[in-house]
């Protein structure tokens, strides 16, 4: 979707050049986000404006990467470059294109006028903003681009304009835009008329504040203010005997010293300058005044925590650098033997065969008796929900079923109190999971999140969930966040049989499995130079199928989809069960297949389907057991794994799919972290 950062310095002196680095930084790790157009609002001359009050601000978009804009800024002239600004407040986005083409017309910050009173950085989707735009079109404003955004900062200039009087604050401005918005956002305002001030909020988009400063904090801990006349007392706290107590807490941060604040979509972008965060809830207004932060809203709910944290981020830089690879995506699928180990970490106990997942232990009995599982995603978390959907049924004798989010909720799928819905999600943003999640908790299921993002929206929004702690995913093909999820959801499998007298054989098959996976993946990744040179044969083909069956048809579908969305070619992954029933009339000579046929109860009928393809004088690659003589007489290539217990091998059979893909890609010359079209996180439906 879109990526927001803003850096604000109060009484820290720094060049317009530093101002410009921290923001294009900023903006250069939230790149995965979105890159078809970057832009920011700094203070300076604006060459439109009429009305100067010593307050100006500068606007600079460009469409395509962040670096693009990067050279732009540089050109101004305009712009004194080592000025030194005492405070300051700047605007960043980068985005991908919802409503209106990549242009640097559409590109934010979108502005309330041609003298930049207003101007606002936005990552979401205004539902409303025909009507919105309707009306202040009729009342006289102004309009420049396509985006659902721009009514945004045209209606805060509409308050703006229609104040009771000159005391007005900035804050208040923003609580009642946010009251006509609907639909998600997250936003960051900058204004004229509050000069240094910064103003932002959420709803259903996620934005965290970075606070670093020289000094203490003053506090951990910020009491919400609400709005007076709309506090009621009587309104039960949540947890209420967890929070700390903040009667004689202050009521801001920053408390007059020195301090900076990063906003920012996701932490990558600010944990090279602080590991303090404070995560927004849905309608919190933020608001930085003479540098100190505070937090305001409309109306306190029952059952709101009337308390914001400021959390101290365990997440390291070098995490998310890319080291000696050549892109994000490599260094991520190269990553994969310690991504696994860290979801496993304080888990498993390879001595007594227990496995805890503590985030789930409180809500065990109540899983166990449950109707059913509904497992729900999107994309590669959709698939990590495919791979495992059989292992779950055996171990927890449960009818499991698996669900596209959009679907699902296209469907209006029954859904009932005594159901369990899983929310499988890297980022823990996703919007049609986030839906599907709030749907089934309006229907009173249990919600367990299984995402990589502490502080997301979906742990957030869960009754319970277990964080598979991958570590940053930055490529937008998603890779160890797959083998992850798979892991933690066998995990669980694991858990909820523990008592199975019958199934403890079973059990410790699996965990001993688990105990050498990341060993084994090791050794799958030692593949890697015949993987390119099979690459080097593919590359220019326009398309390529994969077919599997049982354990492995998640590894057809997920393979496929890797080679899809960073090479451009027409991938498909085919169930090798319904090979007869339609795909086998593509197979020629000419048509590249890769078939995953592992020793498992599958075998048999997947040397079927080899035959049907080679006797149609298909030529198929083929994903297999070490020393399996079978299939090196029929194939054309093979490519041979290590063996393992049946419901881990897939774990095993798809990293040669990723590598692949990432081989493709750069042989057919893209940009392998950021393919076109795609986002990281899709915070909208
Ligand atoms: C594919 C990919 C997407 C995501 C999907 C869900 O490589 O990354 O298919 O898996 O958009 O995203 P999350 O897991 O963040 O909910």
């Amino acid at each position: 979707m879109c990526g927001i950062f803003a850096y604000l310095n109060y009484q820290v002196p720094r060049t317009r050049k530093e101002i410009f680095e921290t923001l294009v930084k900023g903006l250069q790790r939230l790149e995965y986000r979105g890159y078809d157009s970057a832009g920011i609002a700094v203070d300076g001359p604006n060459k439109t404006t009429t009305d100067i009050n010593g307050n100006t601000i500068c606007l600079i978009k460009k469409t395509g990467k962040v670096k693009a804009l990067d050279e732009e800024l540089y050109k101004k002239d305009t712009l004194d470059l080592d000025e030194k600004l005492n405070t300051h407040f700047g605007l960043a986005h980068t985005r991908w294109a919802t409503h209106g083409e990549p242009s640097a017309l559409n590109s934010h910050p979108h502005r309330s006028d041609k003298d930049n009173e207003f101007v606002v950085i936005h990552n979401g989707i205004i539902t409303n903003y025909k009507e919105l735009k309707k009306y202040l079109i009729n009342k006289g404003y102004e309009f420049e681009s396509e985006t659902d955004t721009e009514v945004i900062p045209k209606l805060i200039k509409y308050v703006y304009d229609n104040r009771e009087n000159d005391s007005i604050t900035f804050s208040t401005l923003v609580e009642r835009v946010i009251q006509q918005l609907e639909g998600a956002f997250a936003l960051v305002f900058k204004s004229r008329h509050y000069p240094g001030e910064a103003v932002s909020t959420r709803r259903g988009s996620p934005l965290l504040i970075g606070v670093r400063s020289e000094h203490e904090l003053s506090t951990e801990h910020i009491p919400v203010q609400y709005n007076s006349g709309h506090f009621k007392e009587e309104v039960q706290e949540k947890n209420s005997h967890n929070r700390p107590d903040c009667s004689n807490a202050i009521n801001s941060v920053g408390n007059g010293k020195a301090v900076e604040y990063y906003f920012a979509s996701d932490a990558s972008a600010i944990i090279e300058h602080t590991n303090k965060v404070l995560y927004l809830e849905d309608d919190d207004v933020a608001v930085v005044t003479k540098g100190e932060l505070s937090i305001h809203r409309v109306n306190r709910q029952a059952g709101e925590d009337p308390v914001r944290a400021i959390q101290t981020l365990q997440m390291e830089l070098q995490q998310i650098m890319k080291g000696n690879f050549d892109a994000f995506m490599q260094k991520e699928i190269f990553e994969q033997p310690e991504s696994v180990v860290n979801t496993m970490r304080g888990r498993i106990c390879f001595d007594s065969n227990k496995v805890v997942l503590g985030g789930l232990k409180d809500h065990l009995k109540e899983i166990k008796r449950c109707r059913r599982l509904i497992m729900i995603g999107c994309g590669t978390s959709f698939h990590a929900a495919v791979a495992t959907r059989q292992i779950l049924e055996e171990l927890t004798e449960l009818p499991v079923m698996v669900e596209l989010a959009s679907d699902f909720l296209d469907r209006n799928t029954p859904v009932f109190r005594d159901d369990v819905s899983f929310f499988i999600s890297q980022s823990g943003e996703t919007a049609d999971t986030l839906m599907a999640l709030r749907y089934c908790k309006n229907r009173g299921a249990l919600t367990v999140g299984i995402t990589n993002t502490v502080g997301s929206t979906i742990c957030r929004e869960t009754d319970c969930g277990v964080h598979i702690n991958a570590g940053p995913e930055i490529g937008v093909a998603s890779t160890k966040a797959y083998t992850s999820q798979f892991v933690a959801l066998i995990m669980f499998g694991l858990m909820m049989s523990e008592d199975r007298l019958s199934l403890q054989e079973r059990r410790l098959e699996i965990i001993k499995g688990l105990n050498v996976l990341p060993e084994l993946i090791k050794q799958v990744l030692s593949l890697d130079l015949k993987i390119k040179a099979i690459a080097n044969e593919l590359y220019q083909q326009r398309s390529l199928l994969v077919m599997g069956r049982g354990f492995n048809y998640a590894t057809c579908l997920e393979g496929a989809l890797k080679i899809k969305e960073i090479t451009y070619m027409h991938s498909e992954g085919i169930l090798a069960g319904e090979l007869k029933h339609g795909p086998l009339a593509l197979i020629d000579t000419q048509m590249p297949v890769i078939m995953v046929i592992m020793r498992d109860a599958c075998y048999v009928k997947c040397q079927n389907a080899l035959q049907q393809v080679t006797a149609r004088s298909g030529r198929p690659i083929i994903i297999c057991c070490k020393d399996d003589s079978e299939m090196t007489k029929n194939a054309y290539q093979t490519i041979e794994l290590p063996h393992t217990v049946d419901c881990l091998q897939g774990i095993l059979s798809v990293i040669p799919l990723q590598l692949l893909s990432f081989h493709l890609a750069v042989l057919r010359g893209y940009d392998v972290d950021c393919p076109r079209n795609l986002a990281k996180s899709v915070t909208v439906e």
